[in-house]
């Protein structure tokens, strides 16, 4: 029988995670709000997660959930609302309607870390986020881990890809400064990869962290993008710069060892297109 899946939130990772599951065969849909900026063949369902009375009834008998809606703006009300009460609101629906969820994905972030000495983290790990994001991921976390059906939390770190090039435009125009800070970070085709992998593992765990397979400071990024870019290797930071925040080293054994392997396992194979296209685009 063909999978039903729902991808709620797809956006650049669940258009990419789409192409993967039509590529075998399932049935996918699509919720956002612009279903116009929906992949071709990924059935639209528009809907906004944070209206559960507009959700009205599920399209199909959806056997996967994917929940990878991202917040619009960062404040905590806003936040809650789509990573926790939409969540618990778009289940609910499914539960309703007598989906058979067979699996239940959430897109959580490594942000529920606090770690900020440049330590390694794994799934087991301590989460005591400083920030608020960090919280109400693992709120939404929680919802995932008591579920009734088979819930997964995978934790994504920095997500680039095509079109992102805030990193690029940032060393591009010298603004950007080479701290020592360790950095994780991982494309989308890997973000969809991966979760298209752990939709078909067998007795998979409830978490995984997903990042490549180099950690790497903020300065070898940004010197290794000034020397594909052709421009001065970024400064190092001056006194007065503030220390970062974020400095821990992701370690993804866990879903190593369930046979996913990277398709662009360091920043290095996933920024060197993403460089053409931006000198492309600049002529
Ligand atoms: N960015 C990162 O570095 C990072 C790191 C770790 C984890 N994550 C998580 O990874 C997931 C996937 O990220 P991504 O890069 O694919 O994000 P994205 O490209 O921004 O896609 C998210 C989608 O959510 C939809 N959405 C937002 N609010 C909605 C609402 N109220 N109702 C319905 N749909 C809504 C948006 O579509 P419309 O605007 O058309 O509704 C968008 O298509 C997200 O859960 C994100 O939080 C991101």
């Amino acid at each position: 029988m063909t999978d039903k899946v729902l991808i709620a939130g797809c956006g650049d990772v669940g258009n990419a995670l789409a192409a993967r599951l039509i590529a075998e065969g399932c049935e996918v849909w699509g919720v956002r709000r612009r279903v116009e900026a929906l992949r071709e063949e990924v059935r639209p369902w528009r809907i906004d997660l944070t209206e559960p009375r507009g959700f009205g009834r599920p399209p199909a008998a959806f056997d996967y959930l994917f929940y990878a809606a991202s917040a619009d703006r960062r404040d905590e009300d806003h936040y809650r609302s789509i990573y926790v009460d939409g969540l618990r609101d778009l289940l609910t629906a499914l539960r309703k309607a007598a989906c058979p969820l067979r699996r239940v994905f959430f897109t959580s972030s490594t942000a529920v870390y606090g770690q900020s000495a440049g330590e390694w983290v794994d799934e087991t790990s301590a989460t005591e986020p400083q920030r608020f994001n960090g919280r109400v991921l693992l709120d939404a976390e929680a919802i995932v881990r008591e579920a009734p059906e088979v819930g997964i939390n995978v934790r994504l770190s920095g997500i680039y890809g095509s079109g992102r090039t805030r990193l690029v435009r940032k060393v591009w125009s010298g603004e950007a400064i080479a701290t020592r800070a360790w950095t994780n970070r991982i494309h989308v085709e890997d973000c969809a990869g991966a979760l298209h992998h752990l939709m078909r593992v067998e007795e998979p765990e409830g978490l995984y962290l997903a990042s490549d397979d180099e950690p790497a400071t903020t300065a070898e990024v940004v010197t290794w993008l000034s020397g594909e870019l052709g421009v001065p290797a970024p400064p190092k930071p001056s006194p007065k710069d503030q220390a970062e925040r974020l400095n821990k080293r992701c370690r993804t054994s866990r879903l190593r060892d369930t046979g996913y392997r990277f398709e662009l396992p360091t920043f290095r194979e996933g920024y060197r297109p993403i460089v053409r296209e931006f000198l492309s685009a600049l002529g």
